[in-house]
């Protein structure tokens, strides 16, 4: 029957980087230059709710987020994306059955093609603040699509492949725990360039992220418009893809499978340090980080002196807010000084755990 509307509904979380993605090496593709890694935080508050429907009384595709309508046509670069989600995903369509009746066919895989998509979507947290909300969203918006349409992969990572698409750190959110995005480009259609579990989120459980949010104002330069000047412009960014982070990948992967916290944390730090210094080296130069986020690499650099170990690292994405990881043993006592420090400090929002600080944003 036509009016029936069938729906999904699925929530995504946001993951940070530890190894930095910066460049891409085929914009059609969106694919990368340089492996990257990161961790899910798989159990905070900043998610991407969405719901996906299709239907034969749908007269066109419709996208809302946080409420208001996106006039999906009049941006190309959105349009392409959204268009990568869902003819990629429902290209794996499979029949929707009623279990009711004998699994009788309610809908085959080419019906699906046929029915329009309305599409409603939530951050749980700024967008665009360098804060990984395209993470999160491209990944609930795959991740929805895949349930709503009965999708299945013909090869592992599959989905992630389509992600990416939506947005490159979106194909590293459909797995839990620490997540590898493996750049690919042996493969002509970089459907080599996928997400691929290090370890789940069970393993490394004591392991702890504190979002400061320094300023939730969306970020002056886009990722993508960022990368390409810096692919365009900085010979650093070339060094660290063909030569540093290959090395990195490789030592964190172990630190990450030996539970070494101090090697973890020094690569991230430095990681985090050399993406930032790619972009100070793009011409013309972008600043991400404010002299607040200064401040905070300053704070983290002196406690792990004092404590004479590495108790905590900071990692900065495209914008100035501080991701801070840590150990439980040590999650009170970094809070302890972030709030020494920053008493205005506002949303600390704590990984693994449904702890959350009351406060406003600072700035
Ligand atoms: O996924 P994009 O296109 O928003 O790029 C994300 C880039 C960084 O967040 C800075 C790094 C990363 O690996 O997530």
């Amino acid at each position: 029957p036509s009016a029936v509307i069938h729906t999904a509904t699925v929530s995504a979380p946001t993951n940070i980087a530890c190894i930095k993605y910066w460049g891409k090496a085929s914009s059609q593709y969106n694919a990368p230059i340089n492996d990257s890694l990161s961790l899910t935080l798989d159990q905070s508050d900043l998610r991407a709710v969405t719901t996906a429907s299709a239907s034969s009384s749908f007269t066109q595709d419709k996208l809302w987020l946080n409420g208001k309508e996106v006039d999906l046509k009049s941006n190309a670069s959105t349009w392409k994306r959204f268009r990568a989600c869902v003819d990629g995903v429902r290209a794996c369509a499979g029949p929707k059955l009623d279990p009711h009746n004998n699994n009788t066919i309610l809908v085959d895989n080419e019906e699906w093609k046929s029915m329009h998509v309305h599409i409603a979507s939530y951050n749980t947290f700024p967008t665009a603040a360098g804060l990984a909300s395209s993470a999160a969203g491209y990944a609930a918006l795959v991740a929805s699509l895949v349930q709503l349409f009965h999708a299945t992969e013909s090869y592992p990572g599959q989905f992630s492949t389509i992600a990416r698409q939506g947005s490159g750190s979106a194909c590293r959110s459909l797995y839990g725990g620490f997540v590898a995005w493996r750049s690919g480009g042996k493969l002509a259609d970089w459907s080599d360039s996928r997400a691929e579990q290090i370890v789940d989120e069970h393993y490394w459980k004591d392991i702890r992220a504190l979002i400061l949010v320094v300023s939730d104002k969306q970020k002056d330069t886009s990722s993508t418009a960022g990368m390409e000047n810096s692919v365009a412009t900085s010979q650093l960014l070339k060094y660290r893809a063909s030569t540093v982070v290959p090395s990195r990948m490789e030592q964190i992967e172990q630190a990450i499978h030996d539970k070494d916290f101090e090697t973890f944390a020094k690569l991230t730090m430095m990681d985090s340090n050399q993406f930032h210094a790619t972009c100070m080296d793009t011409y013309p130069p972008i600043f991400y980080m404010n002299d607040v986020s200064k401040s905070i690499v300053s704070m983290i650099h002196a406690y792990n002196e004092w404590a004479g170990e590495i108790r905590a690292a900071y990692t900065f994405d495209a914008g100035p807010n501080a991701v801070l990881y840590t150990l439980e043993v040590y999650e009170v006592e970094l809070l302890a000084l972030v709030l020494r420090y920053y008493p205005e400090v506002g949303d600390g929002y704590v990984n693994n755990d449904e702890k959350r600080l009351e406060a406003a944003a600072f700035e």
